[in-house]
C-alpha cells in the first residue's frame, strides 16, 4: 500500500475572537493515507476534524509541519482535493446538470465527452431525471448527491468528506453510505472522512483514526477489514463488528 497523503507534524492555533487568547486546535499532528483507501477521522464535536481537513483542502494556513499530497506539498487549494461539505454548497440558481458541469469549465474538453461525462456522474449518483431540477426543487440527500458529482466529475486525486450525512435522517443516510462505497469500489477513490458517528465509521472505513480533544491528537488507529461490498445486513448481527465498535467506544468515552 502506497500513501498518496502525508499530514507530517502539523500545528495550529486559532486566535480566540476578540482576544489575544491562542486556541491550541493542533500539536504536531501526524498520520497518512493509503491510496484507494477510505480513512475515517472520528472524534467527538469540537476535537479538530473540520480544521485538520481545511488545511488538508489548503483553506487555512498552519503554524508548522506540512501536507503532502502524492509528495507534493500542498499550499493552496486545487482542484487534485474534492471537498464535499456537511452542506451541499451548490449554485441555487444553476440546474443539478449546470452546477455538475460547473468545475469543467476550466478544462479543455469538447461539448460531447463533457455531456457524456457529465451524464456519466448523473447516472452513477442516481439522478437521472433530475437533470434540469434546481437544486430548492431536491431532498437533502439528492443535493449532496450533486454535490459529489459535482467534485468526482473532475477526478481529484483525493475526496475530502467533512461528516456529508450527518444532516440526512437514518434512512437516507445508509442509502448514501451504501451508494459512496459503491461508487468507491467503481472509481477507486481515495477518500478521508470525518464522522463522530461509530457506525457509520466502521461500515465505511478501510482505517479510522480516532481523536482525542485539543490539541488533536491520534489516541488509536484502528484496522477494519470487512471484505466489500459491505451490507449492514451482515455486519449488523457480527460478532468482530460488534467488538470493533465496543472497543472504539470504550475509548471515546473515557476521552
Ligand atoms: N476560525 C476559527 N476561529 C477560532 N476558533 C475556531 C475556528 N474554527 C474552529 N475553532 C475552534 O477550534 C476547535 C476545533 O474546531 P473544529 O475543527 O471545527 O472541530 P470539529 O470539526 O471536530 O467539530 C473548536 O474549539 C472550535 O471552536
Ligand atoms: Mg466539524
Amino acid at each position: 500500500m502506497k500513501p498518496i497523503l502525508k499530514i507530517e507534524n502539523i500545528s495550529k492555533y486559532y486566535t480566540k475572537h476578540g482576544t489575544k487568547d491562542r486556541l491550541h486546535v493542533l500539536d504536531q499532528l501526524s498520520f497518512e493515507i493509503n491510496e484507494g483507501e477510505i480513512v475515517t477521522l472520528l472524534g467527538s464535536s469540537g476535537c479538530g476534524k473540520s480544521t485538520i481537513l481545511n488545511i488538508i483542502a489548503g483553506f487555512e494556513k498552519i503554524e508548522g509541519g506540512a501536507v503532502y499530497l502524492k509528495g507534493e506539498k500542498i499550499q493552496q487549494p486545487s482542484s487534485s482535493i474534492g471537498v464535499v461539505f456537511q452542506n451541499p454548497t451548490l449554485f441555487e440558481w444553476m440546474t443539478v446538470y449546470e452546477n455538475i458541469q460547473f468545475g469543467l469549465k476550466y478544462k479543455k474538453i469538447d461539448k460531447k465527452t463533457e455531456r457524456e461525462s457529465i451524464y456519466e456522474y448523473i447516472n452513477l449518483l442516481e439522478l437521472k431525471g433530475f437533470e434540469n431540477f434546481y437544486p430548492s426543487q431536491l431532498s437533502g440527500g439528492m443535493q449532496q448527491r450533486v454535490a459529489i458529482a459535482r467534485v468526482l466529475i473532475l477526478s481529484p486525486q483525493i475526496l475530502l468528506m467533512d461528516e456529508p450525512f450527518a444532516a440526512l435522517d437514518s434512512f437516507r443516510r445508509a442509502k448514501m453510505q451504501l451508494l459512496l462505497q459503491h461508487l468507491a469500489i467503481q472509481l477507486k477513490c481515495t477518500i478521508l472522512f470525518i464522522t463522530h458517528d461509530l457506525e457509520e465509521a466502521i461500515f465505511l472505513s478501510d482505517q479510522i483514526y480516532i481523536l482525542k480533544d485539543l490539541p488533536t491528537q491520534i489516541i488509536q488507529k484502528v484496522n477494519i477489514s470487512f471484505e466489500r461490498p459491505r451490507r449492514y445486513e451482515d455486519l449488523c448481527g457480527d460478532l468482530e463488528f460488534m467488538n470493533i465498535k465496543s472497543e472504539i467506544f470504550q475509548q471515546l468515552r473515557h476521552e
